[in-house]
C-alpha cells in the first residue's frame, strides 16, 4: 500500500540562515553595540509582523525588515548613509546558513522525508537566499505567506501550508529555532522540532510545547523516523 510522505516545514530566517550574520558588517559603524542593533533588528522585524497581522495590514517581510531598520538604527542614534544602508539590506538577501544545516537536509531528504522551505519571506527573497547558501536543491518547494498575506503565527498560514504540501498536522513537522512558530504550529495539531543550538533561548511555558527539541539540525531525521 502506498504511504503518503512525512512532510518537512522549514521555518527559514533564524532556522537555516543565521539573521545575525551582517554584526561583521554592523561593527563598522555601530561598534561595540552591533550586536544588541541586530537584535533589535530581528526582534523589531518580528514584531512588526505579528502586529501587521492582527491589524491585516500586510505587506512583505522584505519592508518588515527594512522599517525595523530605521527603528533599530534611530534607537541607537546612527543615521546610516543611503550606500550603507543599501549594503546591509543586500547583506539581508545573502545571509548565511548556520553551519549544521546542509548535513541536517541532506540527511532528512536522504531518509525519504518531503522537504519544504516556509517562511515569512517573499519566496523569491527565499529563493535566492537558498540559492546563495547552496541548499535549494534540498526542497521540493517555498512555501511562503505572502500567498495568503498573513505571517505566523496566524494559524491561517500553516494551515495554508498544509493545503499546499497536501498534507494533514498528524504527518506534517514544523522544523523551527523560533519559539513562536513552534507553537503557532502545535496550535494547529502540527508536529513541531524546536532548534535550540545553544543553551541560552527559553521557551514560552504556554499550553502549547515542542513535541520535540534538538541542538543541531542533523538530529532532524531520527527525532521524525522514530516518532513514526
Ligand atoms: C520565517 C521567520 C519566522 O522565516 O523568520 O518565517
Amino acid at each position: 500500500m502506498h504511504t503518503p510522505p512525512t512532510i518537512l516545514a522549514f521555518d527559514v530566517y533564524g532556522t537555516l540562515i543565521d539573521t545575525h550574520g551582517l554584526v561583521s558588517m554592523l561593527e563598522v559603524f555601530a561598534r561595540d553595540k552591533a550586536e544588541a542593533l541586530s537584535m533589535l533588528w530581528r526582534q523589531k522585524q518580528l514584531e512588526y509582523s505579528f502586529r501587521r497581522a492582527l491589524m491585516q495590514r500586510y505587506c512583505p517581510f522584505s519592508e518588515c525588515t527594512v522599517q525595523a531598520l530605521e527603528f533599530a538604527c534611530t534607537s541607537f542614534q546612527i543615521e546610516l548613509s543611503e550606500s550603507q544602508r543599501r549594503e546591509l539590506l543586500d547583506g539581508y538577501r545573502s545571509l548565511p546558513a548556520f553551519p549544521d544545516v546542509a548535513a541536517g537536509l541532506e540527511s532528512a531528504r536522504d531518509a525519504g522525508l518531503r522537504l519544504y522551505a516556509f517562511s515569512n519571506g517573499l519566496a523569491a527573497d527565499v529563493e535566492s537566499l537558498l540559492d546563495h547558501a547552496g541548499i535549494r536543491e534540498f526542497f521540493t518547494d517555498i512555501v511562503s505567506v505572502d500567498e495568503i498575506r498573513s505571517f505566523k503565527p496566524d494559524p491561517e498560514v500553516y494551515r495554508h501550508f498544509m493545503k499546499r504540501a497536501e498534507s494533514g498536522p498528524e504527518r506534517t513537522w514544523l522544523i523551527s529555532s523560533n519559539p513562536f512558530d513552534v507553537t503557532g504550529a502545535r496550535a494547529t495539531g502540527m508536529k513541531a522540532i524546536w532548534v535550540r543550538r545553544s543553551g541560552s533561548p527559553v521557551f514560552d511555558p504556554w499550553e502549547f510545547q515542542p513535541t520535540a527539541t534538538i541542538n543541531d539540525l542533523t538530529q532532524v531525521a531520527d527525532v521524525v523516523i522514530t516518532a513514526r
